[in-house]
């Protein structure tokens, strides 16, 4: 599993390589900006004043927003990555800290009109997905939506089948959303197909 060492070498690089592979369709990229965009709309077409972002990155989705007057708040734990996002969003509050131990403390006290998690938390194990939603539900306003865009499949017969596509390309330490086994856990779950290895799962409150 990369580290936050891993994430701080990779923030450089990181936009061409998750460019590269969005263009040519491959995994695991393939669909990234239609998720990016499809919930960048959702959440402008929204009276969304306040974003809680998990795992920012370089900020590719939530700088978006800041430009449009939106609060971003955020955690990450790589300080390169951080670093670049502050830059695209100087009055941002982003927090360093590794989520499988749970948000920073100054996150935890307040509340979000949305919460974006994009191809951040197949890091974590779908055990720890689960505790970490359930945890983020009673952050969200009444009317928002957890959206979390991601490396994603309907069923695990989906999740195999991609396996196979990709071959030596397959990243074995990554565990991802599966949603039909997570609408066991959250029924108000819903999934959108977005390529042949990802999709869009939003959970309104
Ligand atoms: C693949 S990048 C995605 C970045 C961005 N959300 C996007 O869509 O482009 C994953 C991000 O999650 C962060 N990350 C991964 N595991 C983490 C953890 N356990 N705690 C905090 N941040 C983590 C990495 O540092 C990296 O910035």
């Amino acid at each position: 599993m990369l580290g936050s060492e891993g994430f701080d070498l990779w923030a450089d690089g990181y936009d061409k390589s998750v460019g590269l592979s969005d263009e040519e369709k491959t995994y695991p990229f393939a669909g990234y900006k239609d998720i990016l965009n499809k919930i960048y709309n959702r959440i402008l077409g929204s009276d969304a004043k306040s974003v809680l972002d998990i795992g920012f990155g370089t900020g590719t989705l939530s700088s978006r927003l800041y430009e449009k007057g939106i609060d971003i708040y955020g955690q990450d734990f790589s300080e390169k990555m951080i670093e670049a996002s502050q830059k695209k969003m100087p009055g941002a509050k982003l927090f360093c800290g590794d989520f499988s131990k749970g948000l920073a403390k100054e996150l935890k006290n307040q509340k979000y009109d949305m919460i974006v998690a994009t191809y951040s938390l197949h890091h974590l194990t779908d055990e720890q997905k689960v505790d970490f939603i359930k945890n983020l539900v009673p952050l969200l306003n009444d009317g928002g939506t957890i959206y979390i865009g991601d490396v994603a499949f309907n069923t695990r017969a989906e999740l195999e089948e991609c396996k196979k596509l990709a071959g030596e390309e397959w990243d074995d330490e990554e565990i991802y959303f599966v949603f039909d086994e997570m609408k066991k856990v959250f029924p108000k779950m819903e999934f959108e197909r977005i390529s042949f290895c990802s999709g869009l799962l939003s959970l309104k409150k």
